[in-house]
């Protein structure tokens, strides 16, 4: 039921403070701030050095997102691919302690493949699913869970939010394990995270002012998206987004790539969406961002008060979110870009929940 939503995308991207929040009490209890494993989950990070990721789509931008926390907090040595390669890459898997998977639907048929390969190559597995019932989940060794609730929507949003939670406060957990965060690193992290659920809803504050931008998305054919550090994998996510529902051709490019070969293509007709919150890699974002206004790009800068005071150059829109803790960024961010691609859809009469050619859940390889 859509209930006073026009459409269940949208009625998911507003649900999300409420799941976020839920997701994180099962990986940190509030009282004491510490981290812990959900219900019976049998996982021990303390041997763990190497942890091999796999996912696709939108849960593998999640698990991208997962190997900047797990390596930032738990210094976690994480290899990453898509599973549709992962299965078939024949990666010796030497020294992979963990194989850990993501998947909304938990029957995402190469994931499934994925783990069944990591399995038969005796590694220990886990998968952070949102369907408990699910195959991924029965066969994971240990399944450890989202609570977005059922996402109907074909493009995913909250079980995006609810993966960065899981994955966020997993690093935590084993950075603590592994003895890399002290006791008070580990209750400020979660501290942090229990702002989740505040800082999402104020930046659906944005909204008129997005759906203000996204009018103007319609009049372009193209959209790049630019990100570094752990905003590099929210280029990727908000790319496919406006892609799947508004079909604007839309590539997501880590910023220091651009001069790379994509700056080739800027010009005033060229979207550029920067997503730069004030953290260790703004003042490089910036600096990219200034190659783009050079060339006449149109820039959309999403950032936060620090970011939007620092910025030499105007852009053609600033979404301001409010200033957070560096482990909340790919979180909250993910929304202003989610409704971009809403409302660029919304406008274009696109059927937002059932974008063409496009499964909910892709069982076939
Ligand atoms: O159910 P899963 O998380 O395993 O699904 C993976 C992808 O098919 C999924 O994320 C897809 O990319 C979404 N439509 C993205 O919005």
């Amino acid at each position: 039921d859509k209930g006073n939503y026009r459409h269940f995308m949208q009625k998911e991207i507003y649900e999300q403070p409420e799941v976020v929040g839920h997701t994180l009490g099962a990986y940190v209890d509030m009282t004491s701030g510490r981290s812990r494993l959900p219900g019976e989950v049998a996982l021990d990070f303390g041997a763990v050095r190497r942890m091999a990721l796999s996912a696709c789509g939108t849960g593998y931008y999640a698990a991208l997102t997962g190997r900047y926390f797990f390596e930032r907090y738990a210094r976690i040595a994480c290899d990453l691919d898509v599973a549709s390669e992962f299965r078939y890459r024949e990666s010796p898997l030497d020294g992979v302690d963990l194989a850990l998977f993501v998947s909304q639907s938990g029957e995402t048929a190469d994931t499934l493949a994925s783990l069944r390969y990591a399995k038969a190559a005796g590694l220990k597995t886990a998968a952070i699913v949102n369907v408990p019932e699910s195959t991924i989940a029965r066969e994971a060794d240990a399944a450890l869970p989202t609570l977005a609730g059922p996402e109907i929507g074909v493009a995913s949003t909250k079980a995006f939010t609810c993966q960065l939670t899981a994955l966020a406060a997993l690093s935590v957990r084993a950075g603590v394990e592994r003895g890399r965060i002290s006791g008070a690193e580990e209750a400020e992290l979660t501290r942090a995270l229990s702002e989740a659920p505040r800082m999402i809803a104020e930046a659906f504050k944005l909204e008129s002012q997005i759906e203000a931008i996204a009018r103007e998305m319609t009049t372009h054919r193209h959209a790049l998206f630019l990100g570094r550090g752990s905003s590099f994998p929210l280029a990727l996510e908000g790319a496919l987004k406006l892609k799947e529902i508004s079909y604007i051709h839309a590539e997501g490019y880590a910023a220091g790539e651009l001069k790379h070969g994509p700056i080739a293509l800027i010009d005033e007709t060229m979207p550029v969406i920067v997503i730069a919150p004030y953290d260790g890699v703004f003042e490089k974002t910036v600096s990219n961002m200034q190659e783009v206004a050079a060339r006449g790009g149109r820039i959309i800068l999403v950032t936060d008060e620090k970011g939007a005071k620092a910025a030499p150059v105007a852009a053609a829109a600033t979404l301001v979110l409010p200033d957070m803790p560096e482990i909340l960024t790919p979180i909250v961010y993910a929304v202003p870009l989610q409704m971009l691609a809403y409302h660029t859809a919304v406008h274009m009469g696109t059927d937002v929940d059932q974008p063409r050619n496009l499964a909910k859940s892709v069982t076939v390889e």
